[in-house]
């Protein structure tokens, strides 16, 4: 498993304004797909390809495009929708599925209430996009959900993760060598909410106006 923590200027800047509890819904949301776009260019540093063979206006040349079966995004709801369209704007051929899936807020206990995937993973690269990883429990069970489907390669982005969530990841699958997490940046760790401090509230929250 490899673990991808972003160290670039402009993505701490636009952390920093969608951490700030004033800004609104409508930039918070353009804000998350504009982090999933930039996210994305370190999510498919390991997208496959295939050789395609091209005629320029000077000479036949050889580039790439993206492989068969096409790559599977999965936005893990509700939370997660607001990176989709960051991420399908790069990858505009990739199927999409969903998985909706929730903490129960007194235990912290994931589980899933919806369910929409091909039934057949196998030979698919996955990505996973969820903005939080708390505790890691929600991301552990969607990653084990699609490598139990057969997924052969799994990539998880999220724009905050704390400690507890990757040691959480690498303990469940850290000698899975096709798995990549890629994360905005790393917080200090969880409050006794679970809640990601400094974090930026609840993502699904303020991406839907439900604060
Ligand atoms: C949030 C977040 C992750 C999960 C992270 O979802 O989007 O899915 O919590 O927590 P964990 O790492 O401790 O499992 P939430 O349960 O708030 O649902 P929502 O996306 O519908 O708001």
């Amino acid at each position: 498993m490899r673990v991808h923590v972003a160290d670039h200027p402009l993505i701490t800047h636009k952390l920093t304004v969608l951490r700030d509890e004033n800004t609104p819904s409508p930039t918070f949301r353009h804000l998350v797909s504009e982090l999933m776009t930039l996210l994305a260019y370190e999510g498919t540093r390991e997208v496959r390809v295939t050789p395609k063979e091209i005629q320029t206006p000077v000479t036949k040349t050889t580039g790439v495009r993206i492989a068969e079966p096409t790559p599977l995004i999965v936005p893990i709801l509700r939370a997660g929708l607001g990176m989709l369209d960051g991420m399908t704007a790069l990858l505009p051929t990739a199927e999409v599925g969903f998985l909706g899936m929730a903490r129960n807020e007194e235990t912290l206990e994931p589980y899933t209430y919806a369910e929409r995937l091909p039934d057949d993973l196998h030979d698919r690269q996955c990505f996973v996009l969820d903005p939080m990883l708390a505790t890691g429990g929600s991301l552990s069970a969607a990653i084990k959900y699609l490598f139990d489907r057969g997924a052969v390669d799994v990539t998880a982005i999220c724009i905050l993760g704390t400690p507890e969530g990757v040691a959480r990841i690498e303990k469940d699958f850290g000698d899975h060598e096709n798995l990549t997490v890629v994360l905005g940046a790393v917080d200090d760790g969880l409050d006794e909410n679970g809640f990601i401090v400094p974090g930026l509230g609840d993502a699904g929250d303020r991406l839907y106006g439900t604060a």
